[in-house]
């Protein structure tokens, strides 16, 4: 059994707006009982029967099917599986549920329903009867009143939000009449249990009202708010410090690198229409990101064909597992494994450390090929990394139309580089990280067409 506040008090008093925010401070589950008392009236109302007529409305009891649900806390009714939440919340529902709530088979319909909740939870319960009849050994009683004048006003301004037109004088008289109507009842009516605690708001704010009940909570109950869990970052950004740009490969290593890229420059171009363009945009150094669009096993290939220092690049670590002479091979082209789909730190370190080693790393923020040739939806991790390293990242747009075959257009752009300084963050929580992503991804968008 948890924690039971009972808050009780007449219409317009503010109650579910104060208990809602009491729940969600203390992180209670907030239940109002008058929802339960409106569901019944609307569904009697849009049977077609009469609120006032009380043989119909214990006749129509059977066919009531009322729950509570909590969506993100949220209290929401659910009545034969529709949510009415909303609909319940006007002036002739209002009326009608003070009408069908002075029907005592319709209390006890409820009775049940509030206890379990009850026993379930901690729970904030606002109505009219809970620390007098629905849970009489509630550990904390709260009376909540205020002048019928200013919960009219109250009101009144809330109906007039919504574009209600009834006027002030209309809410009133309304207020009145339920009061009349909730302490004059012979069952359960309306009344102050003898241990409640009287609050009265006509003078208060919303906030000084929460404040004060709050504080007579915790002193009743010691119930405290709960610890607010702190967010765990993606990585801690302090273990690395920005990639230290300006390493020079092995001259002999890039110079045969070099005459190999212009050979197969020319073999590719045999068998393709391929074209560059945008290659002024390509870092003649290292420690470059190159994020590209990712449609054919080419890719690698294509874009290193215009990079005079090598790139490594993460593949899939299946690939690892293949014979161990195809393994030497992708290892020394500078592939290195990644586990998709599981936010592998090891690459983002890996990936690191190959930029600080002078080399360029290529990334395919989609993760898969594309086939129909648009552009999908990038993953975090290129922007994870480009915040972490922050070396330029060089958008890079592969275009071909159809399969790859002898004699195919294809054209390989360069994008203007996004410089270090726009790929700081601040908090590398994931909303800036999207950003980024977003940006990086955009840019990649542009190069295709
Ligand atoms: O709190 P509310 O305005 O939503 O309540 C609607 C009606 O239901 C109100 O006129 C009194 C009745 N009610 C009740 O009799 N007992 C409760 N525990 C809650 C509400």
């Amino acid at each position: 059994m948890g924690i039971n506040v009972a808050l009780d008090g007449p219409s317009g008093a503010g109650k579910s707006t104060i208990a809602k925010k009491i729940a969600a401070k203390l992180g209670f589950v907030y239940v109002d009982t008058g929802a339960l008392y409106r569901s019944i009236a609307y569904y009697v109302i849009n049977n077609g029967g009469d609120v006032k007529n009380t043989e119909q409305v214990i006749s129509m009891l059977p066919g009531v099917d009322v729950k509570l649900k909590y969506k993100r806390k949220a209290q929401c009714v659910i009545l034969c599986g529709e949510d009415v939440s909303d609909k319940i919340r006007t002036p002739e529902i209002s009326m009608g549920a003070s009408a069908v709530s002075a029907v005592p088979e319709v209390r006890e319909f409820l009775f049940d329903l509030q206890r379990s909740i009850a026993a379930e939870n901690n729970i904030i319960m606002d109505g009219r009867d809970i620390g007098t009849v629905v849970l009489p050994n509630a550990d904390v009683k709260i009376f909540l009143t205020a002048s019928a004048e200013e919960r009219a006003n109250r009101r009144f301004k809330e109906l007039q939000e919504k574009g209600d037109p009834s006027t002030y004088e209309e809410v009133l008289k309304d207020i009145n009449q339920r009061d009349y109507n909730d302490t004059h009842r012979e069952i359960a009516p309306l009344k102050k249990a003898d241990d409640a605690i009287e609050v009265d708001s006509t003078s208060m704010t919303l906030d000084e009202t929460v404040d004060a009940i709050t504080a007579i909570i915790e002193e009743k109950t010691g119930a405290r708010p709960p610890e607010k869990k702190e967010r765990k970052p993606l990585l801690d950004f302090t273990d690395y410090p920005p990639v230290k740009r300006g390493k020079k490969l092995n001259p002999v290593k890039l110079f045969f690198y070099n005459l190999l890229r212009y050979i197969v420059i020319f073999l590719l171009k045999c068998w393709y229409d391929l074209k560059f363009e945008g290659v002024e945009n390509v870092p003649k150094d290292g420690s470059n990101i190159f994020a590209s669009n990712h449609r054919s096993m080419l890719d690698p290939v294509l874009v290193e064909l215009q990079c005079r220092v090598p790139n490594s690049f993460m593949a899939k670590e299946e690939l690892f597992e293949k014979g161990k002479f195809f393994v030497g091979l992708i290892k020394f082209w500078g592939a290195f494994p990644v586990a998709r789909g599981k936010g592998d730190t090891d690459a983002i370190k890996l990936s690191v450390e190959k930029l600080e080693s002078g080399r360029n790393l290529l990334i395919f923020p989609e993760g898969t090929r594309s086939h129909d040739g648009k552009v999908g939806r990038g993953k975090t991790g290129v922007a994870l990394i480009a915040a972490v390293a922050q070396c330029p990242v060089i958008p890079v747009g592969i275009n071909f139309e159809g399969k790859l075959k002898f004699r195919r257009k294809i054209v390989v752009r360069f994008g203007k580089p996004i410089r270090p300084e726009q790929l700081k963050v601040t908090t590398p929580g994931p909303k800036e990280l999207k950003l980024l992503k977003s940006t990086i991804m955009d840019s990649i968008i542009e190069l295709v067409h």
